[in-house]
């Protein structure tokens, strides 16, 4: 192994990003619950401050209100077919139109619910309301889903080989620098085997990520105990003094730290990648359910409501 010269510090300060940006982390999840607690607040202040005398929902400024913040949605529906239609391509980058299309997606809602004068009545406008509310959440979940498998928004979604390679998470890497501690090799490549396996779902993947995390730990226990017994021959036979064994046991350790943590975040982007596919399949028709309940109100209202206006 050699003598420990140089202290064993983190591969990079920030092993999972890329050009600069990393895969989201805790900040996201407080991002989204802000977003969501906010919105409860708007709502819940203005059901106590809202009096029908300040502005009704079909007229004057609640009327124009609604317009507005009906077609914000609608243009928050442009995202998706810049996204899916290639000759789209001129409008701008992919990257813009999605913080554009978020920053729609919130305002938009915002400006509903103070159309609506904090009141549901009639079922068509409670099917809007509700549609509305349920795509808003999903959207701040998948938001928060997005970051965990992207390089930042701009970023490009993150690909599992590309992950482990920069985790340093190759058999070469690990075979080289622990193959001389007994016990160490099998631990670390029944880790990888545990993370690395093929067939999974989002089931799987959460399983997979918790089991890692205990097994993690254990193995690194298991990886330490007697360290420094094992080095203890390699330190005699290349002279080294006692700080350097002890040097070179803080080493190993590091190392070993480094290689769990690694583990763990490749199960936990499988998790987050699996669970924003199946964010996917639950967002989407909730797009239709709302883009239906939207159009069925504004016809309706118009056919029963506003005749005057
Ligand atoms: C998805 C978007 C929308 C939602 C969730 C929504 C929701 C609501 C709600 C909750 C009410 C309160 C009265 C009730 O419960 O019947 C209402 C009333 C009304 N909305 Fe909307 N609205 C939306 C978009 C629009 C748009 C774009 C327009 C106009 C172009 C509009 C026009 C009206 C009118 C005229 C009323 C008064 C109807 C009445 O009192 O019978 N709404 N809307
Ligand atoms: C109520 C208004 C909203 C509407 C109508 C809406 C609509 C859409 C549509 C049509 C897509 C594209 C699905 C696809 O083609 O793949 C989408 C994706 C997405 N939306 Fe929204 N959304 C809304 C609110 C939000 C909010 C509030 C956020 C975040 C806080 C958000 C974040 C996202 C994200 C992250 C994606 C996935 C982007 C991707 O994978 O490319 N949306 N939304």
């Amino acid at each position: 192994m050699g003598a420990p010269a140089q202290p064993v510090t983190a591969r990079n300060a920030d092993p999972v990003s890329k050009n600069g940006k990393s895969l989201g982390g805790k900040g996201e999840l407080a991002k989204a619950f802000l977003l969501v607690f906010t919105s409860l607040g708007l709502y819940m202040s203005g059901d106590y401050w809202y009096d029908d005398s300040l502005y009704k929902p079909e007229e004057g400024f609640g009327y124009w209100i609604g317009l507005v913040g009906g077609v914000m949605m609608l243009l928050a529906y442009i995202y998706s077919m810049r996204k899916h239609m290639k000759w789209l391509r001129f409008s701008g980058i992919l990257s813009h139109w999605l913080r554009i299309h978020i920053w729609l997606g919130i305002v938009g809602p915002y400006l509903i619910i103070i159309h609506t004068g904090f009141r549901l009545e009639s079922q068509n406008a409670k099917y809007a309301f509700y549609s509305m509310v349920a795509v808003f959440l999903s959207g701040v979940v998948g938001r928060y889903l997005y970051s965990r498998v992207h390089f930042g928004l701009d970023g490009k979604r993150a690909q599992l080989g590309e992950l482990q390679r920069m985790l340093g998470l190759d058999a070469k890497d690990q075979q080289s620098v622990f193959a001389v501690i007994p016990g160490v090799k099998e631990e670390l490549d029944r880790l990888e085997k545990l993370v690395t396996f093929k067939q999974h779902g989002v089931w799987t993947s959460l399983r997979v990520s918790w089991q890692a995390r205990i097994a993690g730990i254990a193995a690194y226990h298991r990886m330490t105990r007697g360290l420094r017994a094992h080095l203890a021959p390699i330190a005699a036979q290349q002279q080294w003094d006692p700080k350097d064994l002890a040097i070179a046991e803080r080493q190993v350790k590091s190392m070993l730290r480094e290689y769990v943590t690694a583990v763990k975040t490749v199960a936990r982007f499988r998790a987050y990648d699996q669970m924003f596919m199946l964010w996917r399949m639950v967002h989407v028709p909730l797009l239709f359910l709302l883009f239906i309940a939207g159009v069925f109100h504004v016809v309706y209202v118009h056919m029963y409501s506003v005749s005057e206006i």
